[in-house]
């Protein structure tokens, strides 16, 4: 599988709980290498503008209130395959039903605070790499 990029978020309820490290360090151990890292506290429109797929959605506006709380950590993160990879090691949407050992079985709260963003396809990948680190290369590069 080729080398991928993906958006990694530790969200304000794991940062909140002391858990971005151990977050950082896990992914690190999954072969991830860290491209890109920032801390920032987002506006409520700078949440909206990221999770704009989903307005309309009933949980929008809880969305943005959750993610504009507190700080947040953001990443770039790269291997082979990142972006199917990432999402096997975050685990389901719902910490109820994340398989063992996920970070969302382990660091989650519950289907809205559930401790980690991640990209979803090569193309939001792409768009969410730029939303956090302008000019970056969302592909690697040599
Ligand atoms: P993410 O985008 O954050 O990586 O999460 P995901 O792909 O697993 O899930 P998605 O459907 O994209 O939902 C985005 C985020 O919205 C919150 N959510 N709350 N209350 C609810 O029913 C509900 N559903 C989704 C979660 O924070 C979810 O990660
Ligand atoms: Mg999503």
């Amino acid at each position: 599988m080729a080398l991928q990029r993906t958006l990694s978020i530790v969200k304000p309820d794991a940062m909140e709980a002391g858990h971005s490290g151990a977050i950082i360090a896990r992914l690190q151990q999954e072969g991830f290498a860290v491209k890109g890292l920032r801390q920032l506290h987002l506006t409520k429109e700078q949440a909206e503008g990221f999770y704009d797929v989903h307005r309309g959605r009933s949980f929008f506006g809880e969305l943005v209130e959750f993610m504009s709380r507190g700080p947040i950590v953001v990443m770039a993160l790269e291997r082979d395959d990142a972006i199917a990879k990432y999402r096997e090691v975050i685990g389901a949407t719902d910490p109820a039903k994340a398989a063992d050992g996920t970070i969302r079985k382990l660091y989650g709260k519950n289907v809205g605070e559930n401790a980690v963003h991640g990209s979803d396809a090569v193309e939001t990948a792409a768009r969410e790499i730029g939303y956090f680190f302008p000019g970056m290369d969302v592909r690697p590069t040599a």
